[in-house]
């Protein structure tokens, strides 16, 4: 796509937005637009979830392939009861205990939705976001907001304003600055509309959390797969397509401590005797390796959530050729961050 417009991007108090530049960015929601806001997980893309022409322009400035559909964004649930056409009593209390929040339910849809919103589905994806310049955003607009995250199709999701110009600068008129998200991975994505609820995207909240409220709930079986998945496509369109790849190409490494950092060291090396550039993500401290770039991933899961996809960006410039990134555990929040990391690697290595 041609670069087309001038992006403003104005900065905006993320607990206390200014009516003034809401109501800016609304008019142009209702105009048909598509404007760049942040929520409480990363930066979305936003446009009217009811206008196939507002929809239709953000698959085409992200690059988004039409059968991958998008989360309607809802400030009310007055709004949310116009969207869905059933509602599960074990999805009335997820929303009770979670919304607003980092969580996405896969519902049966109503009349409203245009086709090009759910990608031909006859479900609805519905989050309520915990952020004020979002929900301020989607009330002013009175309109439901489809919003993908703001990145070019297939890179990692953008956790700040700068992530979004960087991908999207002279495509959408408007960036909203709120900082930094408060999450950094996506919401959860559940399907409420099997008898056991299945989990099609694991994120900001973690199945045990989940569990708690409503019992047993499955995991999609492919989360944890290398990109693209083949097994059953249909059920989360967005399953199929590599995801959240930096220019560079990923290595995961996964074993005990020290046998992760013995191999990180031991492939840097070759890597390097073979003249490439190698950028490593660790949660080693003392991690003592001659890569060209070290960066440390943090110390809680929720610091290496916030951090992952500004460390995979980070990594990736200037011409790095390699990022070795060391794996987490699976449970809780690292389950979204594992599966985050194995969709954008090109290989995994177990030691
Ligand atoms: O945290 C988030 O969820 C962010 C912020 C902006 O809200 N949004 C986001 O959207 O991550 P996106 O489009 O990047 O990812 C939406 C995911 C995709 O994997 C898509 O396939 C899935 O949700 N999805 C959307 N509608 C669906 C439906 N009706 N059935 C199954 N999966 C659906
Ligand atoms: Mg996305």
């Amino acid at each position: 796509m041609k670069k087309r417009f001038i992006t403003e991007i104005i900065r905006v108090n993320a607990r206390k937005p200014s009516y003034a530049i809401i109501r800016k960015a609304a008019n142009l929601i209702r105009k048909g637009e598509v404007i760049a806001f942040p929520t409480e997980t990363v930066y979305g893309l936003g446009g009217n979830a009811l206008d196939p022409s507002s929809v239709s322009k953000i698959y085409k400035i992200k690059g988004r392939p039409s059968d991958n559909p998008l989360i309607v964004h809802i400030a009310d649930m007055k709004t949310f009861s116009t969207l869905v056409s059933e509602i599960p009593p074990e999805a009335s209390r997820i929303i009770s205990k979670f919304w607003p929040g980092p969580i996405t339910l896969v519902l049966k849809k109503s009349k409203i939705l245009p086709e090009i919103t759910t990608g031909g589905l006859n479900t609805v994806a519905v989050r309520m976001p915990r952020n004020n310049v979002a929900l301020e955003l989607i009330k002013e607009s009175r309109f439901p907001i489809a919003a993908p995250s703001a990145n070019i199709s297939g890179k990692p999701s953008p956790t700040n304003a700068s992530h979004v110009k960087d991908d999207l600068n002279g495509k959408i008129k408007l960036i909203l600055d709120g900082g930094s998200t408060e999450i950094g991975i996506e919401s959860t994505v559940i399907d409420m509309t099997q008898r056991t609820p299945v989990i099609l995207r694991p994120g900001g909240i973690s199945k045990e959390s989940i569990e708690d409220e409503i019992g047993k709930v499955h995991s999609h079986k492919s989360l944890l797969g290398l990109h693209r998945s083949t097994t059953n496509v249909n059920k989360s369109p967005g399953m199929k397509y590599r995801h959240y790849s930096p220019n560079a190409q990923v290595i995961l490494v996964e074993g005990t401590e020290f046998n992760a950092k013995n191999k990180i060291i031991e492939l840097t090396q070759k890597l390097k005797s073979q003249g490439k550039k190698v950028c490593i993500m660790t949660t080693s401290k003392s991690l003592k390796v001659n890569a060209d770039k070290v960066q440390y991933m943090g110390k809680t899961l929720e610091a290496i959530a916030r951090n992952l996809f500004a460390n995979l960006r980070e990594a990736d410039k200037n011409n790095t050729d390699i990022i070795i990134v060391q794996g987490i555990q699976y449970n809780k929040a690292g389950f979204a961050i594992m599966n985050r990391l194995k969709k954008a690697a090109i290989t995994s290595i177990r030691v």
